[in-house]
């Protein structure tokens, strides 16, 4: 993607959560020179803000997502089940743009409809080797009760409800009739290897620098000084 884009996608993005009265934290607003300073290196170390990604394929509006991570805490202390083995995100899915299939091998996560239109979630369980099965049917607890679809079967969330998603439940979703508002409450996550596409795409954009970048994505920390 453009850092023009990113820019642009950023400030409508931010917007759309004050919209809905969700105001995010301080360092959400801090330049790149702050990010690079010591003061931001847990924030960077847990891939914490913003991350806006088209999957590599150059297309946002119809493939992409908007996120920002508000918390996450560190995957060492999986293995000892103690400590911040939480993390949060706030999310925008538009109208029919789609994120793509995908499953998680560590990371549950409860996937809210905070706002706006309805959230589709597309659902498969997984065969015994981790592929999508496209027979067998798939249970998800819905806000407390649990509910059984078909393979593929469309699982519609209006403003309030949500999905727990454990992991090796392959999903895909997108807004329909209006933007979603989105929130995320899930295991403690490392983005770059927690995520299993069934298309072979990237997890994050390339960005292309035509105009200076007004604030960094997650996907730049690794770039930094
Ligand atoms: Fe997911």
């Amino acid at each position: 993607m453009q850092r023009s884009q990113i820019n642009e996608i950023l400030e409508s993005g931010d917007a759309f959560f004050r919209s809905f009265g969700y105001v995010l934290p301080p360092f959400a607003y801090w330049s790149p020179d702050q990010m690079r300073a010591p003061e931001a290196s847990m924030i960077v170390e847990r891939g914490m803000g913003w991350d806006i990604t088209d999957y590599g394929q150059g297309k946002f509006d119809e493939l992409g997502l908007f996120l920002f991570t508000v918390r996450n805490g560190d995957p060492a202390d999986l293995g000892s089940g103690r400590g911040m083995l939480y993390a949060e995100k706030i999310m925008i899915s538009r109208k029919d743009q789609l994120s793509p299939m995908h499953r998680h091998i560590v990371k549950a996560e409860d996937i809210i409809n905070r706002g706006g239109g309805t959230l589709v979630l597309e659902l498969f369980t997984s065969a015994e080797d981790g592929s999508i099965d496209r027979e067998g049917d798939v249970s998800v607890p819905v806000d407390g009760r649990m509910r059984t679809l078909p393979a593929g079967g469309r699982l519609k969330l209006d403003p309030g409800e949500s999905v727990t998603l454990m992991p090796g439940i392959w999903h895909a979703f997108w807004g329909e009739g209006d933007d979603v508002l989105i929130g995320e409450v899930s295991t403690v996550n490392d983005d770059r290897t927690d995520n299993v596409f069934e298309m072979p795409i990237p997890r994050f954009t390339t960005v292309e620098e035509d105009e200076p970048p007004v604030r960094l994505l997650v996907s730049d920390y690794e770039n930094l000084d």
